[in-house]
Formats: C-alpha cells, sequence, structure tokens
C-alpha cells in the first residue's frame, strides 16, 4: 500500500465501518487556543469537543490531521522516526464509544485491513487498566502474553483533555534491536515500534496541573501514517517511504549526493526532505516567514534546510524544487487540493526567503567558523552570546541554528549573553522610535534618479551625490559623518530604515 492508500483505507474504514463522520485535517494554525503555538497532534483542533465546550458535527468523529513538533528538531535526520511535519491518523469519540469499541477496532483494522501479523504486534497499558486488559485478551488471535503495564502510558500535551492510554507496538525482529538482555517493549532501540496509541480520554487538565472529570468519557486516537507506511512498506525508516523518499531522490540529485553511502550526507538529505513538507504545509496554511511565532519557527526551518543543502554542497537556490517533489507526493491525494492549488505562492514565498538568507548565509558561516577556531584554539567552550545576536541580527541566523552547529562542534552558545545583546536591541529600537529617528534626504532636484536602482549584486558602482549637515557637498574627509548615494546599491531600507 502507498502513504497515500494507507490514509484513505483508514479514513473509510472509520468512516464507512464504523460510522464516524470523516473530516479533512484542520489548518497547523490552532483556532482559539492561546496554549498552543502549532496542531502539533490530532486530537488538538478537536480540544472543545472533549470538553463540551463546543457541540461537535457528529460523536464520531475520523481525520488524517496535518501536525507540525519542532521541540526535537536536532534529532530530524539523526533517527528513524524524528520527523518535524506528520500526518496523525485518528479515531475521535465525544461521549460515544469507549475502550470497548476503540480496542477492537483497532485490531481489526491493523490485522484485517493492513494484514499486520498478529503475532508481532504487542501493546502496553496503564498499570491498573485491568479493563484494558482483558478487552486486548480477548481479540481474535492477540498473543495472550503481548500485553505490558507500563507507568507512564498516560498521554497530555498541556492543559486540557488527557487520561491514560494503551499503545500498540509492532516488534520488528531482534537483527533491529539493542541485543541487550532488557530489551523489550518500551526500549529506546529500534526493534518495538509504536505505531498506535489509544488514548481513554477522561480527564480535563487544569492550568494549575490538577486534573478534573470530564463531563463524559471520550477516545482519542493517535496512528502515525508515516510509521505505519514504513512497517507496510518494509522500509527502515519512516524516510525511505513514498511519503518521503522521493525528496530524498531531487535533493540526491541536486547535490549529487548518493543516499546511503555517507552517515552525515544522509543526516541532511533527510533534513531537507523532512523540512521540505513542513515549509510547504505551513505556507499553504497561511504563515509567512518571520522573526516571531509561528512566523519564526518557518523561518528556522526554512533556513536550516538551506543550510543543510548548502553542507551536500549545493551552492544555488533548490527548495522551490523541493516543493515540486512535495506537491508531486500528495497531488493525487484527497485534501491536498489546497497544496496544488498554493503551488505557485509556495514556491515563491520560499523562492523570497531563500534569496535572503542565501546573501548572508556565506558570510555568516565564515564569521562562525572563524570564532569556532579561535574558540577551540583557546580551549573555550562557549561562544559570547553577542557574537551569536549579530549571527542574527545582521546575518539571518536563528539563534537555535547557530546554537545547533556549535553543538555539532561539541560547543555550545551562551544563551544568557545572546538574550542580554537583544534586549539592548530592543532597548535602541525604542530609544530610536521615541526619538523619531528618520531617513535623512536631502534635495535631489539636480540628479537624474532614474537611474539610480537597487540591484542585489551591485558590488561596485559610482556616488552620485553626498549631503553633508542637509546639504550637498563634493567631498568627505576621515573622520565626518556624511550621507551618500549611489546610482546601484544592494541595501534597502525594511521596518522603515
Ligand atoms: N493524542 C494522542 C497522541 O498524540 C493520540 O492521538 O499520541
Amino acid at each position: 500500500m502507498t502513504g497515500n492508500e494507507l490514509r484513505e483505507a483508514y479514513l473509510q474504514f472509520f468512516a464507512e465501518k464504523k460510522g464516524h463522520l470523516r473530516l479533512p485535517s484542520f489548518s497547523l494554525i490552532p483556532q482559539d487556543d492561546p496554549t498552543l503555538l502549532l496542531i502539533g497532534a490530532g486530537m488538538a483542533p478537536l480540544k472543545p469537543f472533549f470538553t463540551g465546550k463546543m457541540k461537535p458535527p457528529r460523536t464520531r468523529v475520523t481525520t488524517s490531521q496535518r501536525c507540525v513538533r519542532t521541540g526535537d528538531i536536532e534529532n530530524v535526520g539523526r533517527t528513524a522516526r524524528h520527523q518535524t511535519y506528520f500526518e496523525m491518523l485518528g479515531n475521535f469519540s465525544f461521549g460515544d464509544y469507549f475502550k470497548g469499541e476503540a480496542i477492537p477496532w483497532a485490531w481489526e483494522f491493523l490485522t484485517e485491513v493492513v494484514e499486520l501479523p498478529k503475532d508481532k504486534l504487542w501493546v502496553t497499558v496503564y498499570p491498573d487498566d485491568d479493563e484494558a486488559i482483558e478487552i486486548w485478551k480477548s481479540q481474535p488471535g492477540f498473543p495472550q502474553d503481548h500485553v505490558v503495564k507500563l507507568d507512564d502510558n498516560f498521554w497530555e500535551i498541556g492543559p486540557g483533555p488527557c487520561g491514560p492510554d494503551s499503545e500498540i507496538y509492532i516488534d520488528l525482529g531482534p537483527e533491529r534491536g539493542c541485543g541487550k538482555p532488557t530489551c523489550g517493549v518500551g526500549c529506546d532501540c529500534d526493534r518495538y515500534l509504536e505505531i498506535w496509541n489509544l488514548v481513554f480520554t477522561q480527564y480535563d487538565r487544569q492550568e494549575d496541573g490538577s486534573y478534573k472529570d470530564l463531563a463524559h468519557k471520550n477516545i482519542d486516537t493517535g496512528c502515525g501514517l508515516e510509521r505505519l507506511a514504513s512497517v507496510v512498506q518494509g522500509k527502515k525508516t519512516n524516510f525511505e517511504t513514498d511519503l518521503l523518499y522521493p525528496i530524498i531522490e531531487y535533493a540526491s540529485k541536486v547535490s549529487g549526493v548518493k543516499y546511503g553511502e555517507d552517515e552525515a550526507k544522509d543526516v541532511s538529505l533527510k533534513v531537507i526532505a523532512d523540512h521540505a513538507r513542513s515549509m510547504a504545509i505551513m505556507i499553504m496554511d497561511g504563515i509567512l516567514p518571520s522573526n516571531e511565532g509561528r512566523g519564526y519557527v518557518l523561518r528556522r526551518i526554512l533556513r536550516r534546510a538551506i543550510r543543510h543543502g548548502r553542507m551536500l554542497g549545493i551552492t544555488g537556490k533548490f527548495l522551490e524544487g523541493a516543493v515540486d517533489a512535495v506537491v508531486e507526493i500528495y497531488k493525487d491525494a484527497s485534501d491536498f487540493g489546497e497544496l496544488v492549488a498554493k503551488h505557485d505562492y509556495i514556491k515563491k514565498v520560499i523562492s523570497i526567503e531563500e534569496d535572503r538568507f542565501a546573501a548572508t548565509l556565506n558570510q555568516g558561516m565564515d564569521l562562525l567558523n572563524k570564532e569556532i577556531d579561535e574558540l577551540k584554539a583557546a580551549g573555550k567552550k562557549a561562544l559570547p552570546g553577542e557574537i551569536g545576536f549579530r549571527l542574527y541580527d545582521t546575518f539571518g541566523f536563528p539563534w537555535e541554528l547557530t546554537e545547533e552547529i556549535l553543538h555539532e562542534q561539541g560547543l555550545d552558545l551562551d544563551k544568557d549573553g545572546f538574550d542580554k545583546a537583544m534586549e539592548e536591541q530592543r532597548q535602541r529600537a525604542r530609544a530610536a522610535r521615541a526619538a523619531n529617528i528618520r531617513v535623512q534626504v536631502p534635495d535631489l532636484s539636480g540628479i537624474d534618479v532614474s537611474k539610480l536602482a537597487v540591484d542585489p549584486e551591485a558590488k561596485e558602482s559610482k556616488v552620485v551625490a553626498i549631503w553633508k549637515d542637509g546639504k550637498l557637498a563634493s567631498e568627505i574627509h576621515d573622520g565626518e559623518e556624511a550621507g551618500i548615494i549611489l546610482e546601484k546599491t544592494p541595501f534597502y531600507a525594511e521596518g522603515g530604515g
């Protein structure tokens, strides 16, 4: 089954066989939910239905929710599973069915529709949840000793609906394991892969950390589409499934770097594949790169991808082609019409951002590499905050990117110093606003302004006018302050100058 077929099979199973209302994915931008920056779980946009704050269109709903999580971004590409963008298949009950249905339906879908081998499936449950254990044990062909009690089987995401959960794992075989005698379900290694989480949502976590009973019991399930695809398609990582691999192939073609030959280069190929999907979907949902909030998350993802492109030796722009590969993957899937419709727009946004960062990336990297050499030579461990700030302010390096590059070299960023430099900059900006500083423009009447141009490539130009103390002048000398007008300039005014 392709990834798109798997999504379809899941949604059809719950919609057509189990009476669920099939809804399209919600936007990545949370609505009326100040606790979240981005939607990071299938249940997140449905919170008001769990709490009873809003009446759902039906008490059974199924979705394939587009999600972005960046908490573990440094792990992307380094493990088989970490991604910033993923789809979460889910079936939800708002005061309708509970464990007695959710468990058998998950079993039926996995063993009869997807036809996973029953003897390779394992489940975990919250230690006191005997009811769930009994239900699992009564499923047809369920291996009776494949239930494990785990203390941390409780799912919550900040304040809101939550509850004990039961996870389904597949045993990928001892050859994928760590070989330790303690290895089993819940081990950190790659042998036992969690593919589905069934949450028995019955509490509402309050801002103060306490739990209140919800008015009714609910079901929230989440099954990672890419993970399930990796199992069904027999791939070692999510990146080799048809939901990601075409982007790797594209990046490989542009860079001339083959996948699977060099571990570090594979990381960069995987980062580009993951980030290309995130940026395309974020822009599709109306997010634009900026220095704040969601826009900053997008900017960080974009700039990180560009840097990994450079690490593969790609010198020119390449992300628009990566977006083409993303659209190609989803173009025939239901619920991706907006991606196809906004294809050109997404490329345009990315192209502008790529130009902006490309203009300063090499200079910034030169500066950072020089600093890294000096730190190492001096036996120091942390890059001073003001240099991190200069990279951010002048060269457009998100501070997390600087930090990550430093981490790769066993170094760190002095974050306190960075924050201090940032605060000082804010104060300067406030003072400048208060002083009403403006761009000073002299009398240009004697100058043919039609010849003046902004040219990002301009390296040499002609001075066409000089002004000093508000008046045109014919010369200036060392130590004097003056303004000049160039025939061609790579500079442009931003945010009022
Ligand atoms: N909310 C749970 C999770 O994200 C199940 O959907 O794992």
